[in-house]
């Protein structure tokens, strides 16, 4: 059984997740409204995985008996000034990710919730990646500039994520 506090924190952190999903799909959407269809089908990708980050911790949830509250999902934006700025948005949102997945990691420790503490460490690791891939890709649109030939070759290549 988990404790109602582990829980609260758990239910509001599948609600993250998901928003997490609803905003890169927006940013998939602009992408593909500005004819960036690589970049497009990147942030549709990366979508699918949040989702499967919320399946996990819900998942997780009901394995341990407890209750699973959806809450509303807050509405993502809509429009962007450039990729830049869109990768700018994703890589400091991971970033927040992050500071999430180690308060509830906190919390574990205090509760004493090893079982929840051992499944949190998967995020851990994952966080590091996401981070890592929202920067990478931050830093090759910079290199590309205004060259509007690099960009169109990072949109090719960020298109072939399956
Ligand atoms: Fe679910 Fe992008 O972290």
């Amino acid at each position: 059984m988990i404790s109602k506090i582990m829980e609260e924190a758990l239910n509001k952190q599948v609600n993250r997740e998901y928003y997490s999903a609803y905003l890169y799909l927006a940013m998939s959407a602009w992408f593909e409204s500005v004819n960036m269809k690589g970049f497009s089908k990147w942030m549709r990708v990366q979508a699918r995985e949040e989702q499967t980050h919320g399946d996990k911790f819900l998942e997780y949830l009901m394995a341990r008996g407890g209750k699973v509250y959806l809450g509303a999902i807050e509405a993502p934006k809509a429009k962007w000034a450039s990729a830049g700025k869109v990768f700018e948005e994703v890589y400091t949102h991971e970033q927040k990710v992050t500071g999430m997945i180690n308060t509830l990691v906190d919390l574990a420790i205090r509760e004493k919730d090893h079982a929840t503490f051992e499944m949190l460490q998967w995020f851990v690791k994952e966080q590091v990646e996401e981070e890592s891939n929202a920067s990478e890709i931050l830093a090759r649109i910079m290199t590309a500039g205004d060259v509007p030939g690099h960009l169109f070759y990072l949109d090719h290549q960020l298109g072939k994520r399956e």
